[in-house]
């Protein structure tokens, strides 16, 4: 059964989305843990900067560059991270985003790409780091989902299905591999603030924080908590997620009247036009 062993000193964690926005405070949790934590993302510059800023504060770390949309990227990242550690015993497939534009005016690869990014490319790196985990008898994969799809978040309609589709894969990996030593654990992310998406999305529109959002460190300690643990799911948003996210699933039509209420969907809606503008204008 997997537990803390996949964490401390000798051992190798694999951290994607790590070179900017809730990225980094996972890398730094779980490097606070002991242990080597090898961070990855497109931009090598930003990926360095955290990597020193870790190293300052006394982590073990090192940056391996990687864009998870192109083919075959999973594959080789892994195979790097192996040769150079000798293996990998926690990958958290933390990487991932949402273009925030309306659907029908992406393209189909524009859509397939977000779906490539949250869903595929964890699918992906889960597959290729499998065998080794297996071969050592210990590993842990944590996936990072959101409540996008339980709250019918606007315009997030191929990001939730992704999400909503790492929740699935979480659920039978954990039960299909846990006895033979390999666990997995879903953390199902509300609205974060401090760092990434959501902190920018506030930025942009000029709003504060609301009381729905939870901080972008907790979504740090969580991913510790369930590797230390070996906790199924967590629910990671301010009051009782786990109960939030089973009454959305029973009253469908409450996540858009809540959205609608705090203001969500007209932001959202005026970052969309945004962009829209923006694309039109790009194009
Ligand atoms: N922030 C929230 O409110 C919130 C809510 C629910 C769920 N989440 C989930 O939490 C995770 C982290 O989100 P965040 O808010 O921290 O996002 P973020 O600030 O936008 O950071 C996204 C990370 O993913 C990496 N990434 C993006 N495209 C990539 C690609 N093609 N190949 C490799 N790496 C790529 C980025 O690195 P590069 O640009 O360097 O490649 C970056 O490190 C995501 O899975 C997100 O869906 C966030």
């Amino acid at each position: 059964m997997s537990s803390s062993s996949v964490l401390g000193p000798g051992r190798t964690a694999l951290v994607t989305g790590a070179s900017r926005g809730i990225g980094p405070l996972i890398a730094r949790a779980i490097a606070h843990e002991g242990g080597h934590v090898v961070l990855t993302g497109r931009s090598v510059t930003e990926l360095r900067v955290v990597a020193s800023e870790l190293a300052a504060a006394g982590a073990d770390v090192s940056v391996v560059p990687a864009d998870l949309t192109r083919p075959g990227a999973a594959g080789s990242l892994v195979e790097t991270v192996e040769r150079q550690r000798g293996g990998i015993d926690l990958l958290v497939n933390n990487a991932g985003g949402d273009p925030l534009r309306e659907f029908h005016t992406m393209t189909i690869d524009e859509n397939l790409r977000t779906l490539q990014l949250n869903l595929v490319a964890p699918v992906a790196l889960t597959h290729a780091a499998l065998d080794g985990m297996l071969r050592r008898g210990r590993g842990h994969i944590v996936n990072i989902s959101a409540m996008a799809g339980r709250v019918s978040f606007p315009y997030t309609e191929v990001y939730a299905a992704a999400k909503d589709g790492v929740i699935g894969f979480t659920r039978v990996l954990r039960s299909d591999y846990r006895a033979r030593g390999v666990s997995a654990s879903v953390l199902i992310l509300g609205a974060i603030r401090d760092a990434g998406q959501g902190q920018r999305m506030l930025d942009e529109s000029g709003m504060k924080a609301s009381g729905f959002m939870a901080p972008a460190d907790s979504v740090a300690r969580a991913a510790v908590k369930a590797v230390k643990k070996d906790r199924a799911e967590l629910v990671i948003m301010p009051g009782p997620g786990r109960l939030m996210r089973a009454v959305m699933d029973y009253f469908p039509g409450l996540g858009p009247a809540l959205n609608r209420a705090a203001g969500a969907s007209s932001t959202m809606q005026k970052i969309v036009e945004q962009r829209e503008a923006e694309t039109g204008a790009a194009a």
